[in-house]
């Protein structure tokens, strides 16, 4: 049931302003390497795929460190560049859930991606990608933290993939249910910015 396209004409919800172009975009990049890196982390710690571990274990560490990069630059976008309101036909009960699962996902990428890097250079392992660029260890030798770390990876991975997978339902829910254009809030990764400006003028810096 479109509860906000009640009395529409089209019986659709007019699309509110969209996130800006910087924010897509990380969006995106960050969505794209947390899919790679979910199966390659899998598969590279699997038993039976132990004949490519060794390429998969560069692939991962590589890409997971341009996604610290990446997480840490987008927090800082994100803390910069205030986002679009929620939609106006969302519940509040809806907006607060929605707003507490998207800090928590900020929360539990670092957490990865962080966990990851203290988990391989504080156990002496090298990020051949890192070593490639000539980029040194930007931490010390610490077994014991790195042992701590990776636990943290194996449950934060968990809860990662819970909320990612909520969330993903919910916009689903959402587009094709409920027939609310909540996707072009974020689709297509490089649009937004001023459009999306132009469309609710007052809505602020968007993210
Ligand atoms: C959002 C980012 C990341 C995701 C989603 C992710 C995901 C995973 C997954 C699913 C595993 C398998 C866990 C298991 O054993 O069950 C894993 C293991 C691992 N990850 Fe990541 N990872 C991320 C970032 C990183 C980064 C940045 C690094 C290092 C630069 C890294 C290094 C490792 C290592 C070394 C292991 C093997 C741990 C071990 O068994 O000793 N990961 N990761």
């Amino acid at each position: 049931m479109n509860r906000a396209g009640a009395g529409r004409a089209e019986g659709k919800p007019a699309p509110g302003p969209g996130y800006g172009t910087g924010a897509r975009i990380f969006h995106w990049l960050v969505a794209l390497l947390v899919v790679v890196q979910i199966p390659a982390g899998i598969a590279m710690t699997s038993e039976p795929l132990l004949g490519v571990a060794d390429p998969l274990y560069i692939l991962h560490k590589g890409s997971g460190s341009v996604l610290l990069v990446l997480v840490l630059a987008r927090i800082a976008w994100r803390l910069t560049h205030r986002p679009p309101p929620f939609e106006e036909w969302m519940r509040p009960g809806e907006k607060r859930t929605a707003a507490a699962a998207h800090a928590a996902i900020y929360v539990l990428l670092l957490l990865m991606t962080v966990s990851g890097y203290v988990r391989t250079v504080g156990d002496g392992f090298p990020i051949e990608f890192l070593d490639a660029l000539g980029v040194p260890p930007l931490i010390p030798f610490m077994p014991r933290a790195a042992r701590v770390m990776l636990v943290v990876h194996q449950f934060a991975v968990v809860a990662l993939i819970i909320l990612v997978s909520a969330h993903v339902s919910q916009v689903l829910r959402h587009q094709l249910i409920e027939r609310n254009p909540v996707l072009a809030r974020m689709w297509p990764p490089f649009g937004g910015g001023r459009r999306a400006q132009a469309a609710a003028p007052g809505a602020g810096e968007d993210a």
